[in-house]
């Protein structure tokens, strides 16, 4: 059974488990696995989004002794503990007590493999309740070089026989290329009465969930496997797993925007979140970084090598190239950010311009002011941040430092290399750097005493 678009016919009621529990050891990390994250967010929201499209009537995960942070991450979802890590069974049977009057089908999902697609996971359940009716359902996949995943082990009808772990498995059954993806659905509630069966006599001395095949063959029960792709299928266990993953991520992610309307005029390097939100006719140059929580009005150009996180950018502005938008940045109507300016914390209100090599930190900056190239919010004094406020159609001269807290009134102006410390009212002109001083002739006098050799 392959996967082609498929609408989910299920009817009875559907739980979910996800596997969260294990240590991650070779991501060789302090961080629960499944809290690393793919495209600005963990692995483990990645699988809830496909999951949550589903609608399904129970969500359990579970979780290790140690991880709050995967727990508060997936809430207000139920966590159960795994005190012990004992293998992947082991850790489905954990969800037992919060399923136990659950009637319906039970789903095992693995939050290492994040990038399963909602269409994907209905199309498993389907080929569960297909045809003459399977009691399991195992999604599977091909790789030419399967090395590190279990093997499924099918008879010429392609009922699955077993799944055989890479450790345990013969020289002969190392040749299948047909690989565990993990995702598997039971009929019922016949799931954890098969996990009672199982043993830890294996390889790794652990509880295999992928062992419950076998039980069920054995008590005459028929599984089936439903095959799905490597692109979606990939499991996440090292580092080199978790680039891959976001590199597969991040083509998806490119290939959404594109279809829905963005330029991205260099596509393989715009790196995107998956809460990135593109207005209309958006152009978003080469090298572009849009990390988390940035949203991008109708009409806007992102120029190359700018990186954005945190942001929202309205109708009509333009960034960069080379600019950096911060956290809580709200960049108005038809703004110019230029290169070099950073900008954090401020509300940048419509029309301004802060086109070269500046520092915008806890600000507002009203309606049509200009900020000359060079100018720094001094916003923060060792001890606490304070706040800068430009009023509308100000005008701030190059190289000015604005010491806050200060306010600037509307249509106030600031001469160059000015160091502000007070307020500024409205209409006013203020200028704090030294009187210039010329001397007639002086520079022809100095160029004489110091040319070489012409007396
Ligand atoms: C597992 C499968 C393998 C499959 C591969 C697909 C088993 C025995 N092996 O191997 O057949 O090809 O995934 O990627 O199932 N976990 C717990 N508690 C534990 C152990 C693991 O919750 O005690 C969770 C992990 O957090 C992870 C998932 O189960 O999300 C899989 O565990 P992992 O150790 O990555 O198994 P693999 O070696 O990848
Ligand atoms: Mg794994």
């Amino acid at each position: 059974m392959t996967n082609q678009s498929i609408q989910i016919r299920r009817k009875s009621p559907l739980a979910v488990v996800l596997l969260a529990a294990g240590k991650g050891t070779r991501m060789q990390s302090d961080r629960p696995k499944a809290m690393h994250c793919l495209g600005g967010q963990p692995m483990i929201r990645q699988l809830l989004g496909s999951v949550e499209t589903l609608s399904p009537d129970r969500i359990v995960v579970v979780i290790g002794p140690d991880m709050d942070d995967v727990a508060d991450t997936v809430a207000p979802y139920v966590s159960v503990v795994q005190t012990e890590r004992l293998g992947t069974g082991h850790a489905v049977l954990q969800a037992r007590s919060v399923l136990k009057d659950f009637r319906g089908d039970v789903l095992v999902l693995f939050a290492d493999t994040p990038l399963i697609m909602a269409d994907t996971i209905s199309g498993l359940i389907n080929a569960r309740i297909q045809g003459e009716g399977f009691n399991i359902a195992v999604l599977g996949f091909c790789l030419e070089n399967p090395i590190g995943y279990g093997r499924l082990i099918t008879d010429e009808t392609g009922d699955l026989l077993g799944i055989i772990e890479e450790q345990d498995a013969t020289e002969e059954q190392r040749g299948i290329k047909l690989c565990n993806s993990g995702a598997m659905v039971f009929e019922g509630n016949i799931l954890f009465d098969l996990l009672e069966k199982i043993s830890k006599d294996n390889a790794k001395g652990e509880y295999y969930l992928t062992d419950v095949i076998s039980c069920a063959r054995d008590e005459g029960k028929r599984c089936a496997v439903f095959e799905g792709s490597e692109e979606e299928l990939h499991g996440v266990n090292s580092r080199a797993d978790l680039a891959r993953a976001e590199s597969i991520l991040q083509t998806r992610l490119r290939l959404r925007a594109l279809s829905n309307g963005v330029t991205l005029q260099d596509p393989s390097t715009t790196w995107m979140s998956v809460d990135t939100r593109f207005g209309k006719d958006v152009t978003v140059g080469p090298n572009v970084f849009l990390g988390p929580g940035v949203d991008i009005g109708d009409r806007v150009e992102i120029r190359a090598f700018s990186h954005l996180e945190g942001v929202v950018v309205k109708a009509d502005a333009m960034i960069g190239p080379f600019a950096r938008l911060r956290p809580n940045a709200v960049v108005g109507e038809r703004v110019r950010i230029g290169n070099f300016v950073e900008v954090k914390e401020s509300e940048i209100e419509s029309g301004a311009k802060i086109n070269h090599l500046a520092y915008i930190g806890d600000a507002r900056v009203g309606e049509g002011a200009n900020i000359g190239a060079g100018t720094i919010t001094c916003n923060y004094d060792g001890l606490s941040k304070h706040r800068t406020d430009i009023g509308a159609n100000a005008f701030i001269g190059s190289n000015s430092a604005l010491v806050a807290p200060v306010s600037i009134g509307d249509r106030a102006m600031v001469g160059a290399g000015s160091t502000i410390t007070d307020d500024i009212e409205a209409d006013a002109l203020a200028v704090t750097r030294a009187d210039q001083k010329t001397v007639k002739g002086g520079s022809a006098r100095w160029r004489k005493r110091h040319s070489p050799g012409d007396d």
